[in-house]
């Protein structure tokens, strides 16, 4: 009997596991497609219990005062989201998440603060209270809404290949015996992982960006408007798309677990950019010039 619970019990763990990593779809043995692409609310995926679950008692905060500082936290590795530069839109710190961030606090009468942190760091710095918000070109995934709430999503974006010009890879499937590599913690790693091929992880997009153009690695999985950018960067790399292997991913801002008074105000604003084309206009003056191939 209690072998039986204790299966079932891991049968469950496996099945829930399996929800949380198909954040991309990257199943290689699915024949799921890409399917919308526009920004749209977004719909609870599953009836998962750690969903339905209210946030643990204690965990209630509210938004900075008006007048006050709203921290975001980001990683300020992954242009055109978020990067570092000489004169940025919040001190050093630029892209279109920062001037979203920026937008938000100014919004609201706040005045907007980056801390620059690890991406894998973000969700416990929210936790611990350090940052009020993180903005990272986050993907919502089920595994992450289990640790944080998540604002209405502002941009649409999938996986991505980035191969070197010669490369012999046009999809997914190709990737069975190459020499993949991925950045920690990122979506593309869920992905690639979920997909069941062998990997190496990065800390750094630059990192596995020099491993592809030094021949160490065959192709880069990584999100597609950061890839565009990396290979209008580097010479002789380019990028190929699989919609059915990759499906659409959406980023949202994180704030702590039942923080809804800094979600709703949160919301409130990106709503308001997204209705009057600030959003659109933010993604395409940062991804000027950039190209997909
Ligand atoms: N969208 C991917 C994810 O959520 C990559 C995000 C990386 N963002 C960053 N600021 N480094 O996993």
């Amino acid at each position: 009997m209690k072998k039986g619970t204790k299966m079932a019990a891991l049968m469950l763990a496996m099945a829930m596991m399996t929800t949380a990593l198909t954040a991309c779809g990257g199943d290689a043995k699915s024949s799921s497609t890409a399917t919308d692409t526009t920004v749209t609310d977004s719909q609870p995926q599953d009836s998962a219990p750690a969903d339905t679950e209210p946030a643990e008692a204690g965990t209630q905060e509210a938004a900075p005062e008006a007048g006050g500082t709203l921290t975001f936290g980001t990683n300020a590795e992954f242009p055109p989201f978020e990067f570092v530069t000489g004169s940025g839109v919040i001190d050093q710190y630029d892209g279109i998440d920062i001037a979203i961030a920026k937008q938000i606090a100014e919004k609201n009468d706040m005045t907007p603060a980056i801390e620059n942190m690890e991406f894998a760091s973000l969700l416990v710095a929210l936790q611990n209270g350090q940052i009020d918000a993180a903005i990272a070109g986050m993907t919502v995934t089920d595994e992450r809404k289990e640790e944080a709430d998540f604002s209405i999503p502002y941009y649409t974006a999938t996986q991505v290949m980035i191969v070197r010009e010669d490369s012999d890879i046009t999809s997914a499937a190709d990737l069975a015996d190459k020499k993949i590599c991925v950045i920690e913690g990122y979506t593309g790693e869920i992905c690639v992982k979920d997909m069941g091929y062998p990997y190496e992880a990065f800390k750094k997009g630059t990192d596995a960006i020099m491993e592809l153009v030094n021949g160490k690695c065959d192709v880069v999985v990584l999100d597609s408007a950061t890839s565009q950018k990396y290979i209008s960067d580097n010479e002789g790399l380019k990028i190929v798309e699989d919609p059915s292997a990759f499906e659409s991913e959406e980023y949202a801002i994180a704030v702590k677990k039942g923080n809804t008074e800094l979600l709703d105000m949160i919301n409130t604003a990106i709503d308001a950019m997204l209705t009057d084309g600030t959003v659109a206009e933010l993604g395409a003056q940062y991804t000027e010039g950039l190209s997909a191939e």
